[in-house]
């Protein structure tokens, strides 16, 4: 059988891994042939193939982003985009395995069942906010990088006496800025699930110096907000799926707590770093295991189906139990770190 592979939305550090033991056991144990689509869902739009073997992929296991390349389109906001769809797979297609976060496998999941296209998903995501399944992989890399460059404006914070505000990914969800700011022993984290009152931030430095401490470090997720009328936010614009542009919050925080605390404040975006790069161990052994069942699945025709961890153990789940909900910060989760900060 004929599998075609794809990568969509943000890139994430171990997609070349997933892709890696598709290709492996696909031709190895099952006898399959495999072949990419550019770009994510623009390359099954274009028909856009690329083969993918044993020789493609050699050596991508500890590569940061796609081979493939990757793209946020949105098949169901392009005119004919389902027609096109259907095209490409009757074009010697028995199936396709999607690999992305909630846009990507919304995508695969309407296809599957709106349409009846032989589609397994596998989840990815730095943010580590989909459902379903207890990590994604590129999570671990992430807080990687996250957690080392706090440490990093720690000693410079320190040096100075100043308010370092760190942002970080994490547009609905605030995984990355809580353990990453748990790890890094940050004094204030603003996560996108609790709205945050500027004031209450700079009681808690007041405090904190107060005590004697003459630096702070504040984690802030990029799609955290301040709670209504306590102060301005800026609008971005939007992208196919309707998610707003980002970033931006750490600077206005600056702002805001140096003008009320009187207390130097400086910004440090991480951004794109935390996307980049080779991922950690974890996320290449996670990524594989979800590549080997992933590509199981497809030789058993289960589609609408994606691999999943749950604890230690990789179980395949229906693509709807990925999609139909964000997995946020519960609160009471948040709220146990509270004792630490400040
Ligand atoms: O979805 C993963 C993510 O890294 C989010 O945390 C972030 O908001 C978004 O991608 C930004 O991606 P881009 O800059 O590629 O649009």
């Amino acid at each position: 059988m004929r599998f075609g592979v794809l990568t969509g939305g943000g890139d994430c550090p171990g997609l070349n891994a997933v892709i890696r033991a598709i290709v492996r056991k696909g031709i190895n144990v099952h006898g399959h042939e495999l072949v990419g689509f550019r770009g994510g869902w623009q390359g099954v739009l274009d028909n856009d193939r690329m083969p993918l073997d044993l020789q493609s992929t050699r050596g991508i296991l500890p590569r940061g982003g796609t081979i493939l390349r990757t793209s946020r389109t949105n098949v169901f906001k392009r005119e004919g985009g389902v027609e096109q769809v259907r095209r490409t797979f009757a074009d010697g297609l028995d199936g396709l395995i999607a690999i992305g976060g909630e846009d990507t496998l919304g995508a695969a999941n309407r296809l599957h069942v709106e349409y009846g296209l032989p589609i397994v998903g596998v989840p990815k995501t730095i943010d580590n906010d989909l459902g379903a399944t207890d990590v994604t992989f590129g999570f671990d890399t992430a807080l990687e990088v996250a957690t080392s460059a706090i440490d990093r404006l720690h000693t410079t914070a320190e040096s100075h006496d100043r308010i370092l505000v760190c942002e970080v990914m994490g547009r609905h969800a605030g995984w990355i800025a809580l353990h990453a700011g748990v790890a890094g022993g940050a004094d204030v984290i603003l996560i996108p699930e609790q709205p945050f009152d500027v004031e209450e931030v700079c009681a808690r430095l007041r405090r904190r110096h107060d005590r004697g401490y003459l630096f702070s470090i504040v984690v802030v997720a990029e799609g955290a907000t301040p709670k209504e009328g306590t102060m301005e936010t800026v609008e971005a614009g939007t992208d196919e799926f309707g998610h707003a542009r980002l970033g931006g919050i750490g600077q206005r925080l600056e702002r805001e707590i140096e003008t009320r605390t009187g207390y130097e404040t400086r910004t440090t975006v991480l951004g794109h770093i935390q996307r980049g790069g080779t991922p950690t161990a974890f996320d290449r052994v996670l990524a594989t295991r979800f590549g080997l069942a992933a590509i199981d699945a497809a030789h058993e025709q289960r589609w609408g189906m994606m691999p999943a961890l749950r604890g230690n153990a990789i179980d395949i789940v229906p693509l709807e139990d990925a999609v139909r909900e964000l997995k946020t910060v519960p609160p009471e989760y948040y709220a146990q770190f509270d004792a630490l900060l400040g």
